[in-house]
């Protein structure tokens, strides 16, 4: 017998248009030696099946603290409050053997590191073979041939052969090709890519997302991209979420993002984007001045410290994710003039 890989992972939702993941006001704060750390601080995320959500902004702004929250992988020091919903589950505070449960059929998730995530002492086909059987109720033969299925779907050069080799024998790429199809042992719902991609060189990067992003239609399944690249975005997202110092501050479909960007930190980012690709190793591209303490946060804009069109307001008051125009939100007194509106005054 063959295992057959679902075609499509939606028939199992009920209603195709009822969210996958629901997250609101998702706050995680970490016990630290002196001061709590505040790394998200209420965040909002929807995603549909059939949908890429990129997740994008700096290094600590809370990205991968929040896909853990998603996963339950977070130390016992976080606190997590706030709404996780998968389907119409909910997540907080569940118990850690339900939440495997629940999570193990549901959501796969792929990280940076592809060589720490994979043990360098099993064959690749027997670590893929256990996960396949934690969630399957396969015989060993059954959960082999559905290992070489998988190798075969995430496009892994003589997936047979590859099967009996140590990571170690895998190139980079290979490697994470390897993570995705673990990822997929369960015919998961959503995806979670976290920086899936940064540690690979620009042409395996391309390969990478072309494959996922054919498996994310395919199966429609749900995906999340979190990266600090919004190029990444602009080229695979059908919206963009933009985080800062723990708190989503612009969102939009991708194309109106881009087109229409008001959030000056988002501008900002965008600027900072390379227009050609980025060589391999090359240093990321920054933004002056440095993200703020999660420790002791101003009562203001987090972003004051280092935005350009900062006025006093703006040091006072926090501003709050609101939809300023259809399907665009974002957090900002003084946002960028729209030069697409014709005599929108700057400030
Ligand atoms: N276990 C932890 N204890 C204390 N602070 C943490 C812990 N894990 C993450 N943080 C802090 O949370 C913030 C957000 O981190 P993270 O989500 O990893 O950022 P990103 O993925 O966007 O780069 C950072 O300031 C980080 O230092
Ligand atoms: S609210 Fe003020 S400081 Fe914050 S991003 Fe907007 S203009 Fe800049
Ligand atoms: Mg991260």
């Amino acid at each position: 017998m063959t295992t057959q890989i679902q075609p499509d992972a939606a028939a199992r939702t009920g209603d195709p248009d009822a969210p996958l993941l629901t997250i609101e006001n998702l706050e995680v704060t970490f016990r630290t030696r002196d001061a709590p750390v505040h790394a998200v601080r209420g965040v909002d995320l929807t995603v549909y099946a059939g949908q890429t959500l990129a997740v994008i902004g700096e290094s600590g702004s809370g990205k991968t603290v929040t896909s853990r929250a998603v996963m339950g992988l977070l130390p016992r020091t976080a606190s997590v409050r706030g709404s996780i919903r998968l389907g119409d589950r909910q997540m907080v505070g569940l118990g850690e053997k339900e939440l495997r449960k629940c999570l193990g059929r549901e959501v796969g998730m792929i990280f940076q590191d592809p060589a720490r995530s994979l043990n360098p002492t099993m064959r690749i086909g027997s670590q893929l073979t256990e996960a396949i059987r934690v969630h399957l109720p396969l015989d060993r033969r059954q959960a082999r041939e559905r290992a070489v299925e998988l190798l075969a779907m995430v496009r892994l050069p003589a997936p047979a052969r590859r099967f009996h080799e140590y990571p170690h024998q895998l190139s980079g790429g290979m490697r994470q090709r390897v993570m995705i199809a673990i990822a997929l042992a369960c015919q998961p719902r959503l995806l979670i890519a976290d920086e899936a991609t940064t540690a690979l060189d620009v042409t395996t990067q391309a390969q990478i997302m072309d494959l996922l992003l054919d498996l994310q239609q395919r199966f429609a399944m749900g995906l999340v991209l979190i990266s600090h690249d919004m190029g990444l975005a602009a080229s695979y997202a059908d919206q963009v979420a933009v985080m800062y110092a723990g708190r989503v501050v612009e969102r939009a479909p991708t194309r109106e993002m881009i087109a229409h960007v008001r959030m000056p930190y988002t501008r900002a980012l965008l600027d900072a984007t390379p227009r050609l690709e980025r060589p391999p190793h090359a240093p990321l591209p920054v933004i002056s001045g440095r993200p703020p303490d999660l420790r002791a946060l101003d009562p203001g804009c987090a972003f004051a410290p280092r935005c350009s069109r900062v006025r006093e307001r703006c040091r006072q008051e926090r501003p709050e994710l609101a939809e300023h125009q259809p399907r665009h939100e974002w957090a900002c007194f003084f946002p960028c003039a729209d030069d697409t509106i014709p005599g929108e005054d700057e400030r």
